[in-house]
């Protein structure tokens, strides 16, 4: 890792968390497109548009973004597809069996936002004030998750905002 990019931060954290950060990337937009063509019923054509916008974020512009970040410091991508999982902190939310539970699939991406969130602020934390540019990607994707998690709170029905907080 270059060191004269980067003062004081704890080189092998921050490694960790750029590409725990990319794998759940990968995998939010992976779970995304699969949520866009499986929802069905009511509303979910307006609701499937939105997934599919939300993976392409993340797919072309989220993952892109770290893997540059990744690729200053000289950290390594994956080569292994199957490695994303184990390194994504998220993973990703337990899905429901039913396509037409749309609210279920729209929780399952809130938590999965939610758990984004709290990771690109764990990363804004551990570079804050020693590696500007990450702090800038963390502060960067962190508003955009938490525009995601808004859009698709707005999504659910009336019963689902009742699930969400139960
Ligand atoms: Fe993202
Ligand atoms: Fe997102």
């Amino acid at each position: 890792m270059r060191k004269e990019f980067v003062k004081a931060v704890d080189e092998k954290r921050l490694s960790q968390a750029l590409l725990a950060a990319y794998a759940d990337e990968w995998l939010a937009g992976y779970y995304y497109m699969l949520t866009a063509h499986t929802i069905m019923g009511h509303v979910s054509g307006e609701i499937a548009e939105n997934f599919m916008k939300e993976a392409k974020e993340e797919l072309t512009k989220h993952a892109p973004m770290i893997a540059e970040r990744l690729q200053s410091l000289e950290v390594e991508l994956p080569r292994d597809f199957r490695s994303l999982w184990e390194m994504s902190r998220c993973k990703y939310p337990e899905l429901p069996q039913d396509p037409y539970d749309i609210d279920g699939w729209l929780i399952a991406a809130i938590k999965a936002e939610e758990c984004a969130i709290d990771g690109y602020k764990e990363l804004y934390e551990l570079t804050h004030g020693k590696d500007p540019v990450t702090e800038n990607l963390a502060k960067d994707l962190l508003a955009d998750e938490v525009r995601h998690r808004t859009e698709l709170i707005n999504l659910l029905s009336k019963e689902g905002t009742k699930r969400l907080l139960a």
